[in-house]
């Protein structure tokens, strides 16, 4: 039988980004207290996350995408293993490529770091009014409000980009942001009433 703690395992040992677990149990909780039903996962990575928020009540449904052929096809066991393919549907494909025309209590942003802009306009659409759209890793391992000279070119990038995303978070006209300094950093955004 397959626990939770086996994929926290396996991310581990395999280099896999999953949620960090007090951000993970923030999500839970504020999917609890807020009696989300439907969800939108963008980054499913091996399941772990959607795993986790369908354990919460067996009637949330949620849809996650991956584009990581060998990520999705070990999520999709996972999901059975959990025996929870009834409440997770897994898609396979660049979640630029997905179109969908249902409508989501909560959407949820943890895929490339530097498209999170793009994943938000694009997909905001089929955020219910009273929807709240949640964004992971918005402190990328405390460097996007540190001051440190980053070596790596590609970490420079990241940074630069989620940077530019808060700014875009903080200053939009149709979204209203909380910032939380758990897990990763998390963004809770809820259309302005
Ligand atoms: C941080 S991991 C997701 C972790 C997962 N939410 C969890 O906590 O268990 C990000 C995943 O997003 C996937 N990804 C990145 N960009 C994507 C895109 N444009 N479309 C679909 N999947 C994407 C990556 O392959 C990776 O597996």
């Amino acid at each position: 039988m397959v626990r939770i703690l086996d994929l926290e395992e396996y991310a581990y040992k395999n280099n896999i980004p999953i949620m960090m677990s007090d951000g993970i149990e923030f999500m839970c909780d504020y999917i609890k207290k807020n009696n989300v039903k439907s969800i939108l996962e963008i980054g499913t990575a091996i399941g772990y996350s959607a795993i986790k928020m369908a354990l919460v009540d067996k009637d949330i449904h949620i849809t996650t995408i991956e584009r990581d052929k060998a990520r999705y096809d070990l999520a999709v066991k996972n999901i059975c293993d959990f025996n929870l393919e009834n409440q997770i549907s897994v898609i396979l494909d660049d979640a630029f490529n997905v179109e969908l025309n249902n409508m989501f209590d909560l959407i949820f942003i943890d895929a490339a770091k530097s498209q999170y802009i793009k994943f938000f306009e694009k997909f905001k659409k089929n955020l219910k009014k009273t929807g709240t759209i949640i964004s992971d890793n918005l402190d990328f391992h405390g460097l996007v409000k540190s001051n440190e000279i980053i070596e790596s070119r590609n970490v420079r990038g990241i940074v630069r980009k989620l940077r530019n995303y808060i700014e875009f978070l903080e200053n939009n006209k149709e979204f209203e942001t909380s910032f939380y300094t758990i897990g990763d950093g998390i963004g809770v955004s809820k259309w302005q009433s």
